[in-house]
Formats: structure tokens, C-alpha cells, sequence
């Protein structure tokens, strides 16, 4: 077989993602699912075709971790890294000379750096291209919106992340009205000091997700929780959130309960050439998420080494990510929100229902 130039890990989000592929498995009980997952070895799922700029052509593979979200985060990390390592070494004996790590396989544990110590090849979260697309998609959201990001109350959810860190230190330095939101609020409480010497913004913090996201007119969602964690009624009318998170953290029932706020997917980009990914993930064709395309950016440029690793991404990488992505001909892809694109006109209908909505709610307040 010709050997692959990179690799990218997948796993299984959700349950569901099992069951569409595994259809006899439906019926089963959870845990027998799970438990059938974990005895699975690492799985070539299929190869990369196309990859061309104007300066090389790449091919590669995606690697399938048979864990779910909840697995990765519930086993202890020793067992989940295990895995992820099997994949790597699966992915370096089919030629690859880098590894990009996708969803929760770049979350667990140290964020790729126990992983990178066991591999002879070079291994990337893709966070740094994940920064850069997330921060391009919700500028021009705001644009598109009329929401002026000066005047505008942005919240991050994960902000203490290693994708949620590095949007709050870069979107500081744009923006007057800056809440932090996690879990833990020793970690909030330190990131917003750093951010306060960086910047001299005063940042608030809370772990209280509902009331921030209320307030907010901008969301950069960005948690590894298993489950959602954005309800429709949690949206103010006019509200953006660039959603992350994969899984996401706004629920599906905003999308049928909620024409009036815009969601968009975070960092969908995409891919110069003739793409062939031969798997679906749910984008149409040529398109990928940016932690794919960092990987794909580093095999194209013949940069072997590790990029992106640990939960301290810098500023420096990600304008670096950013331009060997230009060079390469990758893109921001058109606005999507649970899975269809929106267009111009989506997005004006979306503005106009938001104006009516807050015209009501002031009128009912005289
Ligand atoms: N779209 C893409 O191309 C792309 C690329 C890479 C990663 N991702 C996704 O981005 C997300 C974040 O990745 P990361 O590497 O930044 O993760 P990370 O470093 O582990 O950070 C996760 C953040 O979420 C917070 N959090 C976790 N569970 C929470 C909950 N239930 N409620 C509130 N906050 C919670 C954590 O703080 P506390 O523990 O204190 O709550 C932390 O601030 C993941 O879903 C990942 O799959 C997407």
C-alpha cells in the first residue's frame, strides 16, 4: 500500500455515531455497547485523497479509537491514552509522519504530550487552527449581526480550556465586557488575573452558565462536557454563539426552538484540491474541521513536528497556523448551523425576527 504523509484520530462521539454504522447494535444496552467498544483495537477507517495546494500534495488517513465522549472522559486516562498511543503507532506503520488528534482524543488527559513521548512521529491537537477559525467566524458573525464587539457583552464557556484560554487572552484585547465561565473557579480566578496584567481588561468569571449566557450577546462555546449545556431559553434575542465543542454544547432544540439567535459552527474550513475523504462526518464535500486541517497544513508544508500539545497554545502559533493555512489556499468555509449552511439572506432573516423580538419585549415593559 502507498504509505500515507499524516493521519488524523476520530472516535465515536456519541452512542449514535456507533449505531449508524452499527446497526445491530441499537438494541443492545449501553454498557454492553461501551464494553464491546473498548475491546476493539484502532481501526484505519479510510484514506485522505486530494490534499493540493500550490506548493505539494498530501494523502492520509483517518484512525478510529473506538471510545465515546463519555468513555474518554469517564476511564481512567491512563487507559484512554493507551489507545490513542495503538492508533498512533497503527497510523506511523502506514507511513504517516504526523498525527492530528480529533474531539476528545487531544482533550484527555495532557492534551497530547504523553502521547507525543510515545510516538516516533509528530503529533498535533489542531487547537492552535481551531483558535484561528473560531475567532475568524465569530468576528464576521458579529459583522454580519451589527453587533459592534467593542459595545458587546462575549462570553466563553470552557473558558479555562486549552481552545477557551487562548480565545479569551486574543478576544481581551478586542472587547470592553468579557466574562469567563467553567467549572472551576480557582482556574477562572487565575486565568482572568492573567488576562487583567495582559491586557488591563477587568474580566469577570462565573460557573454559572445559565445567567452569563443569558447576558451575553456573543458565545464562544468551547467546553468538553458530554452533554449540552445551552438551552433555547437561555438565549437572549440576536445572540451569537460560535459552538466549538464537539460534542456540541448547544442543544439541538435551539435550532427548533430559536429562529431569532445565530449559531455557527466553529472552525469549519475549507480544503484546497480535490478532496476525497472517503468517510463521512457530516460536512459536504471539501470541507473539514480546522484541528484536520492544522494536521493537513503541517504534512503540506513537510513540517514533521509537534505542533500544537499541552493547554498552552500561543498567540504566535496560531498567527503561525493561520498564515501557513493561507499560503496553502485553506479557508474559513461559509457559515453552518447544525449541519446546513447558511446563507446571507439566513442570516438577515435571522437579525430582522431578533429586532421584532427585543421591539416586543421593550414594548411590554412601557
Ligand atoms: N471544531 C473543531 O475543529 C475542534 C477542534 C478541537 C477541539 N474541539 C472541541 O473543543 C472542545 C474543547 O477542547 P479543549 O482542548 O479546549 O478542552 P479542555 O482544554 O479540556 O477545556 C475544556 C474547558 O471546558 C470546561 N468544562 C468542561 N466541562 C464543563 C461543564 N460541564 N460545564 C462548564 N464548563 C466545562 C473546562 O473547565 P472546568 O473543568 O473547570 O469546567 C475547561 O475550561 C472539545 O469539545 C473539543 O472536542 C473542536
Amino acid at each position: 500500500m502507498v504509505p500515507v504523509d499524516f493521519s488524523f484520530i476520530l472516535h465515536p462521539l456519541t452512542n449514535e455515531d456507533i449505531f449508524r454504522k452499527l446497526k445491530f447494535m441499537r438494541n443492545w444496552p449501553s454498557f454492553l455497547v461501551e464494553k464491546t467498544m473498548r475491546m476493539l483495537p484502532p481501526l484505519w477507517t479510510s484514506r485522505i485523497t486530494g490534499i493540493s495546494s500550490p506548493y505539494n500534495s498530501v494523502e492520509g488517513c483517518f484512525m478510529a479509537v473506538f471510545l465515546t465522549t463519555r468513555q474518554m472522559l469517564q476511564l481512567p486516562p491512563e487507559v484512554v491514552i493507551r489507545k490513542i498511543i495503538a492508533a498512533g503507532k497503527k497510523a506511523a506503520r502506514a507511513g504517516a509522519k504526523i498525527v492530528g488528534l480529533g474531539a476528545m482524543t487531544a482533550v484527555v488527559g495532557d492534551a497530547g504530550i504523553t502521547i507525543d513521548r510515545n510516538l516516533d512521529i509528530a503529533v498535533t491537537t489542531g487547537n492552535s487552527y481551531t483558535v484561528a477559525t473560531a475567532l475568524e467566524g465569530t468576528e464576521k458573525a458579529a459583522a454580519l449581526m451589527d453587533i459592534d464587539l467593542s459595545r458587546a457583552e462575549v462570553a466563553i464557556l470552557g473558558a479555562t480550556g486549552s481552545i477557551g484560554s487562548a480565545c479569551a487572552r486574543i478576544l481581551a484585547r478586542k472587547v470592553n465586557y468579557l466574562t469567563l465561565i467553567a467549572r472551576n473557579t480557582q482556574r477562572l480566578e487565575r486565568l482572568a488575573e492573567r488576562i487583567t496584567g495582559e491586557t488591563g481588561l477587568a474580566v469577570k468569571v462565573t460557573s454559572n452558565i445559565k445567567e452569563a449566557v443569558r447576558k451575553a450577546d456573543i458565545i464562544v462555546a468551547v467546553s468538553s462536557s458530554a452533554e449540552s449545556l445551552i438551552d433555547p431559553e437561555d438565549l437572549k434575542p440576536g445572540a451569537i454563539v460560535c459552538d466549538v465543542a464537539r460534542p456540541r454544547d448547544v442543544s439541538v432544540k435551539v435550532a427548533e426552538k430559536r429562529d431569532d439567535v445565530l449559531i455557527i459552527e466553529g472552525g469549519v474550513v475549507q480544503v484546497p484540491g480535490d478532496v476525497n475523504f472517503n468517510f463521512n462526518f457530516g460536512f459536504p464535500p471539501g470541507m473539514a474541521y480546522a484541528c484536520m486541517a492544522e494536521t493537513m497544513i503541517l504534512a503540506l508544508e513537510k513540517r514533521y513536528e509537534s505542533f500544537s500539545l499541552g493547554k498552552e497554545i500561543t498567540v504566535e502559533q496560531i498567527d503561525e497556523i493561520n498564515s501557513l493555512a493561507a499560503k496553502h489556499g485553506f479557508k474559513l468555509a461559509g457559515f453552518r448551523s447544525f449541519e446546513r449552511a447558511l446563507s446571507t439572506d439566513d442570516i438577515k432573516k435571522i437579525k430582522e425576527r431578533a429586532k421584532l423580538r427585543l421591539g416586543f419585549a421593550t414594548a411590554g415593559k412601557n
